[in-house]
């Protein structure tokens, strides 16, 4: 297949790019380089820099390439961002979704792979479904969640299918370390306790040791970027093969606490640590269930914490 991939210079989008020419699939890339890096892109790949809110840019490479499918990455992403500036966040992650929907559909693409986030699911608490309630508490979710809307009634009203990913967070670099997490406002904990290994933070603070879990500390998702990456391979895969359109969590299911990916890190590399007080609303178990993706993908996480924190911190040092 030829794979388009939209935002294919950023954190995730470059490491699907690597995973599609794994699997032999031909790829190009549309990015206009607000987050993402030309040199994530490898040589091999055609790469267009342009703008998804304009149409004249996807037109250019629709009028070049025969693309049998689309993946999209290019969001702005930043929770606090997009509480400041939500115009900015709905004109970015849902008129740019729109404009490119309409280049789809006008040019008869059948195939969809859309990025999308557990923070649809709002001030979920304990393990999340697919079919749990979608209540977003803030505009970055919000805009994740109308063009999750947006996607599955232009599905439905053009020959178009599709598959929605849901994620939490990701960590983890590619094993070549040419592409990583690159990104010097880390707000995920393996970036910010790798960071703090290195000296390029003071400590790691741990919010609450009270929590009703094991060890006390808050239960997170994490996958690895490679995990996630082949899973939006399998999912173009699927759509070839004419898989219905679907939406699924790409999730570990049980989660790490806080205190499991220090221990963890500390096997690795001494870290500053220490316990602070609870911060507001936040519960003690929040994790995306995969059951959907074994099931309909056979995907599941292969990779481990240790290989998160590993990739990370070789690719922070490099
Ligand atoms: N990083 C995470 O932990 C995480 C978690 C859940 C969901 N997601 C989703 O994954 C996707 C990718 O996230 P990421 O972490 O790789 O972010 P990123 O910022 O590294 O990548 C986004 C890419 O899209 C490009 N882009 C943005 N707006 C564009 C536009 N209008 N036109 C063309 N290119 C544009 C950027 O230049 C960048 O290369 C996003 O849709 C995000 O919502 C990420």
């Amino acid at each position: 297949m030829k794979v388009l991939v939209v935002g294919g210079a950023g954190y995730i989008g470059s490491h699907t790019v690597y995973e599609l020419l794994r699997a032999n699939h031909e790829v190009v890339v549309l990015d206009n380089l607000s987050t993402g890096h030309r040199s994530f892109v490898p040589s091999q790949v055609k790469f267009y820099e342009g703008d998804i809110t304009k149409k004249e840019d996807i037109e250019k490479v629709f009028k070049n390439e025969k693309i049998d499918a689309v993946m999209h990455f290019a969001a702005k992403i930043v929770v606090p961002e997009s509480v400041g500036k939500p115009l900015d966040y709905y004109y970015n992650n849902v008129e740019g979704v729109r404009v490119l929907l309409e280049c789809v559909v006008e040019h008869g693409i059948k195939r969809f792979v859309f990025s999308s986030t557990a923070a649809v699911y709002g001030d979920a608490k304990g393990v999340c479904h697919e079919d749990d309630v979608l209540a977003p508490i803030n505009p970055y979710g919000e805009t994740k969640l109308a063009v999750e809307k947006m996607i599955k009634w232009t599905a439905n009203a053009y020959d178009l299918s599709y598959v929605v990913f849901r994620y939490f967070n990701v960590a983890g670099a590619d094993k070549t370390l040419e592409i990583g997490y690159k990104n010097n406002k880390a707000t995920h904990l393996i970036p910010i306790a790798n960071e703090a290994a290195l000296g390029i933070r003071d400590q790691l603070n741990i919010y609450g040791n009270d929590y009703d879990t094991e060890d006390g500390t808050c239960i997170r998702d994490y996958v690895h970027v490679t995990d996630l990456a082949q899973a939006h391979v399998l999912g173009v895969e699927y759509l070839e093969k004419g898989g219905a359109s679907k939406t699924m969590n790409l999730g570990s299911n049980k989660g790490f606490s806080v205190l499991e990916v220090v221990k963890t890190l500390e096997k690795i590399t001494p870290v500053k640590y220490a316990y602070a007080p609870r911060r507001d609303g936040d519960p003690a178990l929040l994790v995306a269930s995969n059951d959907q993706a074994k099931k309909v993908l056979g995907w599941e996480p292969k990779l481990t914490l240790e290989d998160m924190i590993k990739s990370d911190l070789a690719y922070h040092k490099k």
